[in-house]
């Protein structure tokens, strides 16, 4: 399946997903790494993998989110995507793109949903004071952060934990999952259709 990711920053999943599709069963294949930011320093480390980039400026587009959107998915389609991996794109997509590519969109988020949906994920957790935390791979549906889980992983949360302990230990298995959570959703194991396959 050709895939992109779309991100927004540093791009540390994006480039968990790059290694892992390096594998020659991968049944997904990365093809082109988008940005809403030109200055998101992903865009640097797809390119040093040999990844092809591009980057689409939301802010010409000022309040008209489906215009940049109708932007990005002209040059998704110029790349023949087929799947399309979210890491830290930082963009609340609108119905159109989401039904547009329904059930070939997927996101990690770094809560178990349906906890802490949003932002800031790590501080509420810390702040309701739960004993375990961690992240999701779910598919994209026009509700944020609603959509089926694909995959999920806990952590505990230790005494003594900060945002920044606790973000790192989240992340580590974001690494782990998202590639697992892609290969699920390339291969056809999980499907949006089908919510029982897609929670095997
Ligand atoms: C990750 O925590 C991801 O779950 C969230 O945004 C962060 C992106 O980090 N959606 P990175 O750019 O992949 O390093």
């Amino acid at each position: 399946m050709r895939t992109a990711i779309l991100i927004s920053g540093r791009g540390s999943n994006m480039v968990a997903l790059i290694e892992a599709a390096r594998a020659a069963d991968f049944p997904a294949e990365i093809v082109l790494v988008a940005a809403n930011r030109p200055d998101a320093g992903g865009l640097e480390r797809a390119n040093a993998a040999g990844i092809a980039t591009a980057s689409v400026d939301h802010r010409p587009f000022g309040k008209d989110r489906e215009a940049f959107e109708r932007a990005l998915d002209e040059v998704l389609r110029t790349n023949q995507v087929e799947l399309i991996a979210l890491a830290g794109f930082m963009r609340v997509l609108t119905p159109w793109f989401v039904t547009r590519w329904q059930g070939r969109l997927i996101n990690i988020h770094p809560s178990l949903l349906p906890d802490f949906r949003g932002t800031h994920t790590h501080a509420r957790a810390l702040e309701a004071g739960v004993a375990e935390h961690g992240c999701t791979v779910h598919f994209v549906v026009p509700e944020l952060d609603a959509g089926p889980t694909i995959l999920q992983a806990n952590v505990p949360v230790l005494p003594g934990d900060d945002e920044a302990s606790l973000s790192a230990r989240v992340l580590k298995q974001e690494h782990r999952i998202y590639p697992q959570g892609l290969a699920l959703v390339a291969s056809g194991a999980a499907r949006l259709e089908d919510p029982a396959a897609a929670s095997a």
